[in-house]
C-alpha cells in the first residue's frame, strides 16, 4: 500500500481527506503537536521516519480575518510552513499537493474567469500569503502541485469543532426566521468538498505547477443561491440581496477550468452541484 501523509487532519478539509483515503492508502496524519509545519527540523524528521510516497498539505491559517489580525503568525504557517512541506517532499521524492486559494485573484486587473498564468496582486494578507507560498513551494520543489481551491462546503459536519461553511450555515439559518443575505457584488466558485477530495487522487498525477481546482461559476453569490432555491422549489422569500458588501470594489474570484479540464479533471458547475446536494440533503442521502 502506498504511503500518504496528510497535514491539517483536524481541519475541515484534512479530516475528510483522511476519512476518504484511509484504507486505500497507508495514511499518516500527524497532528499539530506531532509535526509543527513551521519547524523545519520537525518536518524533515517526520518525513524521514514515515517516508511518504504522496503528501497532501492542507494545514494553514485558513481564516482571512485571522491573517489580517495576526500577519506574522499566519505568514509563518501559510508561507514558511508550506515551503517546509514542499521541500521535505522533494527531499524524499514524494509527490506533493498543496492547497492554495482563489483569493490570490482578489482585485486582479483582469476580469474572471481567471487563468493560472495571470499577473496577481491580491489585496488581502491571506491572498498574498497564498501567492508567496505558491512561488516558494515551486521554487523548492518544481514537481509539487498547487491547487487553487474555491469556497468549500459540505452537507454535513464531520468534527464538532470544524468551522462553518456556506451550505451548513444556510441550513442552520433556514431553521430560524432570519433572512439569508448574500452579496450581489461578489462572484466566486463554491465547491462541494467531496468533489475536491475525489479529484485529489487524479491530481497526484498532475505535472508540477498551479491549477484552478473547483467548480466554475459565473453568477454572483446572490444569483447562485437564488437559482438554487428556485430549482429546488425552496422559499426564495427567505433570501435578500446584500448590496453593500464589495460595493466599492466588486469582487470576482471566478476561476477558468480549462487547464485542469485539459489534464483530465473536471468539477460540476457550482449551481448544478448545489442543487443536487440540496435535493439529496432533503432526501437524507448525504453520505460521503
Ligand atoms: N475551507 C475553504 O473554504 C477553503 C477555500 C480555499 C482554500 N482553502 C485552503 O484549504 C486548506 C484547508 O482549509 P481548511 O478549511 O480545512 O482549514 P482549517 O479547517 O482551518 O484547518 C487548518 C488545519 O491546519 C492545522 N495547522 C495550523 N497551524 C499548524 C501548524 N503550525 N502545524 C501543523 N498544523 C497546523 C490546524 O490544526 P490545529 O487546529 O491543531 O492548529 C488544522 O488542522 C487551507 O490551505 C486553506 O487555506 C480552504
Amino acid at each position: 500500500m502506498k504511503k500518504l501523509l496528510v497535514t491539517g487532519a483536524s481541519g475541515f478539509l484534512g479530516s475528510r481527506i483522511v476519512k476518504f483515503y484511509s484504507g486505500r492508502y497507508d495514511v499518516y496524519a500527524p497532528g499539530h503537536s506531532e509535526m509543527d509545519i513551521t519547524d523545519e527540523e520537525n518536518v524533515y524528521a517526520v518525513f524521514k521516519d514515515f517516508k511518504p510516497h504522496f503528501v497532501i498539505h492542507s494545514a494553514a491559517v485558513s481564516d482571512v480575518g485571522m491573517c489580517d489580525r495576526e500577519p506574522e503568525k499566519s505568514w509563518k504557517i501559510n508561507v514558511d510552513g508550506s515551503r517546509n512541506i514542499a521541500a521535505a517532499s522533494a527531499e524524499c521524492r514524494a509527490k506533493c499537493l498543496l492547497c492554495s486559494s482563489d483569493q490570490v485573484y482578489f482585485r486582479s486587473n483582469v476580469k474572471g474567469p481567471h487563468k493560472e498564468e495571470e499577473m496577481l496582486a491580491p489585496v488581502n494578507i491571506y491572498g498574498r500569503e497564498k501567492k508567496k507560498a505558491e512561488e516558494e513551494c515551486l521554487g523548492r520543489n518544481p514537481e509539487c502541485v498547487l491547487l487553487r481551491l474555491s469556497w468549500l462546503y459540505d452537507t454535513r459536519t464531520i468534527l464538532e469543532k470544524e468551522h462553518s461553511d456556506l451550505f451548513r450555515t444556510m441550513l442552520l439559518k433556514l431553521q430560524g426566521q432570519e433572512k439569508l443575505s448574500y452579496p450581489v457584488h461578489d462572484v466566486r466558485g463554491m465547491t462541494d468538498v467531496k468533489e475536491v477530495i475525489g479529484n485529489l487522487e487524479k491530481a497526484l498525477e498532475l505535472k508540477g505547477g498551479i491549477y484552478n481546482f473547483g467548480s466554475p461559476n459565473d453568477k454572483n453569490t446572490f444569483e447562485t443561491i437564488f437559482a438554487m432555491f428556485t430549482e429546488l422549489n425552496w422559499d426564495v422569500g427567505r433570501l435578500e440581496k446584500n448590496e453593500e458588501a464589495f460595493a466599492a470594489n466588486p469582487r470576482d474570484l471566478s476561476m477558468c477550468p480549462v487547464k485542469l479540464n485539459n489534464s483530465g479533471i473536471t468539477f460540476r458547475p457550482a449551481l448544478e452541484a448545489l442543487v443536487r446536494n440540496g435535493a439529496e440533503y432533503r432526501q437524507g442521502q448525504n453520505d460521503i
